[in-house]
């Protein structure tokens, strides 16, 4: 993955990833087989063993801040390929601004920045020479409230992240992104006949699998995603928690949920943040296999969050 700033990263374009990414918020797997078996063929695998596949992304003491306030202190953390990490925790505690760290949207606010560590694929996101705008196409995000360009026809939603990255597709080719994203989103069936329609004559919840549609349009490797369901029915929730699965195979998913069901069912992995009292930082309690968060945690604060007696 190249992630180097080019000579020339910006195009001619109306858009850039920034507002991409931005419309929106106005806005362990079951580790993988393939970890090396252990010593002992009895010796269950480890969740929280690095999977050592691409696009595993390490976090390493991060700090993040908005100006003086630091929101999220000290957070190290593997997230797996091949797998859905969901990230739970109260309101306030740091998981949104967490996730934009993740892909250097963070720093778009005004005095917003972080200290340590993102490395994927052992390159420093944070690093000197990383180009902002292409750590954002390979790891792209998806937010609470659908937001898909309300004028632009369906298709070109589809196609509004690419547009921005290449000069010019020719139509064939462009023709066939659209119809393989919105197929890859779950969509494809429902707007086939109705391409040239805005954005916004779609419902919610295909409005949602509409912005995932033009998020994976542009490959990226990562998918984050900012409760994507909380403004959605319970059927939409469903279609979308499917496509999730569907897409784990091929994405590393990073999810923030206030829906401990659906972190349960989705997750392979989940990391619980929590947060003392108003104006203190938010930290990482926890991070385990799904199953032990939900059963068996660690922590007593982890405890009560996911059994409702708090937040
Ligand atoms: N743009 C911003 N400028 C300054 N502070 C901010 C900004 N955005 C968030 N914060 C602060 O950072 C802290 C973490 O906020 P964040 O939105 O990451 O929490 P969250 O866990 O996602 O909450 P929720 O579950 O309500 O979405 C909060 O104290 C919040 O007020
Ligand atoms: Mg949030």
């Amino acid at each position: 993955m190249n992630l180097s700033a080019p000579a020339n990263s910006r195009t001619p374009d109306t858009l850039n990833s920034h507002d991409l990414n931005e419309a929106s918020d106005p806005m362990t797997d079951s580790v993988s087989s393939d970890v090396a078996p252990s010593a002992s063929a009895e010796v269950a695998i480890d969740p929280n063993a690095p999977v050592d596949l691409p696009n595993r992304i390490d976090v390493s003491d991060l700090h993040i801040y908005y100006g003086a306030f630091k929101a999220v202190e000290g957070v190290s953390m593997t997230i797996n390929p091949q797998s859905i990490t969901a990230l739970i925790g109260p309101s306030g505690c740091g998981k949104s601004t967490f996730l934009r760290s993740l892909n250097r949207m963070h720093e778009v606010i005004s005095g917003a920045y972080v200290e340590g560590k993102v490395e994927i694929n052992g390159q420093n996101l944070y690093g000197p020479g990383i180009d902002p705008v292409a750590v954002r196409r390979k790891i792209g995000m998806v937010f609470q409230r659908p937001n898909p360009f309300p004028t632009m026809s369906i298709a070109d939603n589809v196609l509004a992240g690419k547009k921005l990255n290449s000069k010019r597709i020719p139509k064939r080719d462009a023709e066939d992104l659209v119809e393989k994203s919105l197929r890859g989103a779950n969509l494809w069936n429902e707007v086939k006949d109705r391409l040239d329609k805005p954005g916004s004559s779609l419902s919610g919840g295909q409005q949602q699998r509409l912005c995932i549609a033009r998020a994976i349009a542009v490959s990226p490797d990562v998918l984050l995603m900012d409760e994507p369901c909380s403004a959605l029915d319970p059927i939409s929730t469903l279609a979308i928690e499917e496509l999730m699965l569907d897409l784990k195979s091929d994405y590393n998913i990073v999810i923030v949920t206030h829906n401990m069901q659906q972190a349960a069912r989705v997750s392979d992995r989940t990391g619980f943040f929590n947060i003392e009292g108003t104006g203190k930082p938010g930290k990482l309690i926890e991070m385990d296999a799904t199953e032990k968060i939900f059963s068996n945690p660690a922590e007593q604060a982890t405890v009560d969050y996911v059994t409702g007696r708090f937040g």
